[in-house]
């Protein structure tokens, strides 16, 4: 569809129009200080009764909601040794089951949604996030997080509630029940665990005497805790498969050499796997659609063209990243090396939006990447191809489309076998 964007825009529905240039993604999302109002559809994710940062459409709200934790995603926090360390002690978890299973087909995208939920918890919960590689009640919130569709079934009845309730009517014998795992988790741990000074949590009970019933703090938490582990489960999922296929080898080759020239090289000043990392989420972008925003009133012009208030508007990355060949030159490739050549280095930059724009993008931004997802992400693919050549498997037959879950994408077929090799040291 991207396709038929013309003069980096299109008109979606009568009072809805998706951009796709970096002047345009500036004015919605940055302008006046974090850009226009999210629209209605953001609604769809408060829980527990109670709102979050994600899910207040005022962008003065949102500012307030936001002073409370942020501190929390920054990159001194994050990198904080309590901080990391845990994240990397998921990622040894990760190999201990590549080296138990070498030469065996291993469904990656369960282990990686595994190692994306511990990951998450560990920064709202330690010492009581989940361990969901090892331990099979864990494990069960895994499954009920990430192989739903009931965001999808809120979208409906948002915007089609007679359909919804009419759909409802004659599916229902077919819906999954929801067990509520990963609810009475979250309540419980925010009503009672004690953790660690260094978590989000901890931050978030200084502010414990305006939230009576702990649901406030309970809504954030669910809200991060959804945030980090599709998106980080799926974005590594797609680029893991993808160095896995034949033709990709190269890369992978050239990555762990990277890597083995360099162990103990900070994780941001490996250019190659760094350069990967991006390019994954250029190409496979975790939420690859539009992040609908409203015009104020007044009406505003947006890349030249006046709109009224009221209207939504919107960017999309999977757009953004492919549009304007002269900074993405054969976009549907996927081409680490291009991150690395100097010239065009700020266009691609400006252009790249997997993490959104503004104060309203992913949490703990810094330079446009997220620096919690951008380290998961990194210790994970150091660990596993310090070591291990991977291989798409071969009773590998799912699909791996991106199956679109609305704001998200997700592999199609919800599984991906791949086979882990140890490559022989020199
Ligand atoms: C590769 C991984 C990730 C990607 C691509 C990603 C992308 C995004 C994007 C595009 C948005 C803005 C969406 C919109 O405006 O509709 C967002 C918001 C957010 N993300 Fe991420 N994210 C990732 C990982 C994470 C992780 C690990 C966390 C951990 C807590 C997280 C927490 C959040 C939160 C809390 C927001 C809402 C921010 C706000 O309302 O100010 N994300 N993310």
């Amino acid at each position: 569809m991207y396709r038929e964007f013309t003069g980096g825009r299109l008109r979606v529905a009568p009072d809805e129009v998706s951009f796709a240039t970096r002047e345009a993604a500036k004015e919605i999302y940055t302008s006046g200080g974090s850009g226009y109002d999210k629209s209605s559809f953001y609604s769809l994710f408060g829980n527990f009764g109670a709102s979050n940062m994600f899910s207040t459409l005022e962008r003065n709200k949102h500012a307030d909601k936001k002073k409370r934790f942020a501190e929390r995603y920054n990159k001194v926090q994050v990198m904080r040794t309590e901080a990391s360390s845990i994240i990397q002690e998921h990622a040894e978890a990760f190999l201990s089951q590549c080296a138990e299973n070498v030469g065996r087909s291993v469904d990656i995208y369960a282990l990686l949604h595994c190692y994306a939920l511990d990951g998450i918890t560990g920064h709202l919960f330690h010492p009581h996030g989940t361990h969901s590689i090892t331990d099979p009640n864990d494990l069960a919130m895994m499954k009920e997080l990430s192989y739903s569709t009931s965001l999808k079934k809120q979208y409906l009845q948002h915007y089609f509630p007679r359909l919804s309730a009419l759909v409802g009517k004659i599916s229902s014998f077919r819906q999954r029940r929801s067990d509520g795992l990963v609810t009475r988790y979250v309540l419980e741990t925010v009503r009672e665990a004690t953790v660690s000074p260094h978590t989000v949590l901890h931050k978030l009970r200084t502010y414990e005497s305006e939230d009576d019933d702990h649901k406030a703090a309970a809504s954030e938490c669910m809200d991060h805790l959804v945030a980090g582990i599709d998106t980080t489960g799926d974005g590594l999922c797609f680029l893991m498969h993808h160095l896995s296929l034949p033709e990709q080898q190269h890369i992978q080759e050239r990555l762990h050499a990277e890597l083995v020239a360099n162990p103990s090289t900070p994780l941001d000043d490996l250019p190659y796997l760094d350069a990967v990392v991006k390019e994954g989420l250029r190409v496979f972008s975790p939420i690859p659609m539009s992040f609908p925003r409203v015009v104020p009133e007044g009406g505003k012009v947006v890349e030249g063209v006046w709109l009224p208030g009221g209207t939504i508007v919107s960017c999309q990355p999977h757009t953004l990243h492919r549009l304007d060949t002269t900074v993405f030159p054969l976009p549907e490739e996927f081409r680490p090396e291009r991150w690395l050549q100097p010239e065009g280095a700020v266009e691609r930059n400006q252009l790249f939006f997997a993490f959104a724009a503004g104060g309203r993008g992913c949490i703990g931004k810094k330079s446009g990447l997220s620096i919690l997802a951008l380290l998961e992400m990194k210790v994970l693919l150091k660990a596993v191809y310090s070591t291990y050549r991977t291989r798409i498997a071969p009773d590998m037959v799912a699909s791996m489309e991106m199956d679109d879950q609305i704001i998200s994408s997700r592999p199609k077929g919800q599984k991906c076998l791949v086979v882990f090799e140890q490559i022989a040291s020199d």
